[in-house]
């Protein structure tokens, strides 16, 4: 056998962490916005992200402490129980990264990363106009997790808007029209341009044993 084997809670988090980070790959991104209780609009990108359960239909984030405290996203949700999931399309990932800094919680990073922010239906943060796929969420429950603490968001999906433009014939999304980004290891990313189709297994008759 030729494989490398780690133990990673022996290695130290700065070897250990983009050894992980490169292996769990392609992440989808939940580009996320909130309010704060002033109503000033915070998007930030989060690639520890997936949907969870689909009754209800939940989607979950896991956000990391800066020295402790509450990153902006997390905050928000916490202050006001809302977020907006905005999928991210190929022609959006730089103004994606661009809401990545650290910006100060006065920041409005929608307006700042040149983005247009669209009212939402049942929550108060916006979604960006510029992503084609918006999922409106209430917060379901908050986890506090690990050592160097992490806010894991579970988040119930009230409604979703999907742009014309990227659904497809059956009603469903169009992974080829949407293109969306997944986050790699680094500062890497996948662009889905090439969809493969392979049916499944058709499963057993249930009168057989
Ligand atoms: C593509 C991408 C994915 C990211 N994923 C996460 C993540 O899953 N969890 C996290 O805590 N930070 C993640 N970050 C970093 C946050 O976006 C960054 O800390 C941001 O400043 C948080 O903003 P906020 O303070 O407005 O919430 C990611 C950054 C990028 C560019």
């Amino acid at each position: 056998m030729t494989y490398r084997t780690f133990d990673l809670d022996a290695m130290e988090k700065r070897e250990g962490y983009p050894l992980f980070l490169t292996a769990i790959v392609p992440r989808p991104i939940g580009w996320i916005t909130t309010v704060d209780e002033e109503g000033v609009a915070n998007a930030a990108p989060f690639s520890w992200f997936n949907a969870i359960c689909a009754d209800p239909y939940l989607v979950g984030v896991s956000i990391g402490r800066r020295a402790g405290r509450r990153k902006d996203t997390a905050a928000n949700i916490h202050a006001t129980g809302e977020f907006v999931v905005n999928i991210v399309g190929a022609d959006t990932v730089e103004a994606m990264v661009a809401t990545s800094a650290d910006f100060a919680p006065d920041v409005d990073e929608i307006e700042r990363a040149g983005l247009t922010a669209i009212d939402s239906t049942l929550v108060r943060p916006p979604r960006i106009a510029e992503s084609p796929v918006h999922l409106e969420c209430r917060l379901e429950r908050e986890l506090e997790l690990g050592e160097a603490a992490v806010d894991f968001v579970i988040g119930r999906c009230v409604r979703m808007h999907v742009h014309e433009r990227v659904v497809a014939d059956d009603g469903r999304v169009d992974a080829g029209a949407l293109r969306p980004v997944a986050r790699l290891g680094r500062d890497e990313y996948a662009v889905v341009d090439r969809v493969v189709r392979h049916a499944r297994p058709p499963r057993p008759d249930a009168s057989s044993s």
